[in-house]
């Protein structure tokens, strides 16, 4: 997006936009603007942005944020992500709708905890690991009612933010690396362990579009050589944390795939692959053996044959 910048006054010249006579002006004003900047969306974000301004000074300075190229949804302060209006503040990461399928399956498991003692009847145990916003956290507990939800990322900002959106849930966030700023009473005891970790391999960064390169931290996008270092860690890791019959999910990218699953077999989970064409996502799920001699290639307790 490479327009100029006006003041946000000089956007409306032609008058204010506190009548009904002038919104429409406004709308068309603002739909040529956002188009001219390459928004594809413009008619959709448009209203999005019009309904968020209180005055039209607002609006404008909405407008100007936006065709600078900044992300709608830090411009708008909220992005929708599985059901719930989530907060995303500056500087943090943008939930992506493909992430919804990640959420989906963890509320498929956390809504089939296998049948061990002790595990029916009670409050399944989730954590929210790189939660950037906290919106699968806060979208995961909100599907299933009742969840002990605990989240944490290394990014201040983002910390600030996910406190906000699981607030609701009744989550805790921390701040700090990976497990690390964990309570030790969680270990053993997690049943739902998402973990939306950062896989963009290093060269492909600068492949990405600006509004993720410029405006989302480099921590929540960078996954090292191949992509797959902050996964490769949360792995090794993750049987110390999960329940028996506790998962893990992670997102990768396709091709990532085969070698996200190698890493969590060689961890000692009992890895499979879920993909949605409709979302273009790719999730590695792995589970903690309740058996620690169960193979692979069987069949796992929510029916679905492992890899
Ligand atoms: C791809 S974003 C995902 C954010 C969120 N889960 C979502 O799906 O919208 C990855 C997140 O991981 C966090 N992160 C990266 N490295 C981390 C680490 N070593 N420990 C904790 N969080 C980390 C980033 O700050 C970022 O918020």
């Amino acid at each position: 997006m490479s327009s100029p910048h006006p003041s946000p006054k000089s956007l409306f010249s032609s008058g204010t936009c506190s009548s009904t006579e002038t919104a429409e002006p406004s709308r068309s004003t603002v739909v040529t603007r956002l188009r001219a900047a390459g928004c594809v969306f413009a008619e959709d974000e448009a209203a999005l942005l019009i309904a968020a301004a209180p005055t039209p000074d607002d609006l404008a300075a909405l407008v100007e944020r936006r065709t600078a190229g900044h992300p709608l949804e830090h411009v708008l302060g909220w992005a929708e992500f599985g059901g719930l209006r989530v907060a995303v503040d500056p500087g943090v990461f943008v939930p992506r709708r493909r992430t919804e399928f990640l959420l989906g399956q963890a509320v498929a498991l956390g809504r089939r905890p296998p049948g061990r003692t002790g595990r029916t009847g009670r409050h399944i145990v989730a954590v929210d690991l790189c939660c950037g916003s906290g919106a699968v956290g806060a979208a995961l507990a909100a599907a299933l009612g009742g969840v002990e939800l605990h989240a944490c990322d290394i990014e201040p900002a983002a910390v600030r933010c996910a406190r906000r959106n699981v607030a609701a849930a009744g989550g805790l966030v921390y701040e700090g690396d990976l497990f690390a700023p964990l309570p030790v009473h969680l270990q053993g005891r997690i049943d739902v362990l998402t973990a939306n970790v950062p896989y963009v391999p290093t060269e492909e960064v600068g492949l990405l579009p600006p509004e993720a390169r410029e405006h989302e931290p480099l921590v929540a996008l960078d996954g090292g050589a191949d992509g797959l270092d902050v996964l490769r860690r949360v792995t090794a890791a993750a049987p110390r944390w999960l329940a028996p019959g506790g998962h893990l999910l992670v997102e990768t990218g396709e091709r990532q795939a085969p070698r996200a699953v190698e890493t969590f077999r060689r961890s000692g989970l009992v890895p499979r692959v879920a993909t949605s064409d409709e979302l273009y996502a790719t999730v590695v799920i792995g589970t903690r053996p309740t058996d620690p001699a169960r193979p692979t290639g069987t069949t796992d307790p929510t029916g679905t044959k492992t890899a």
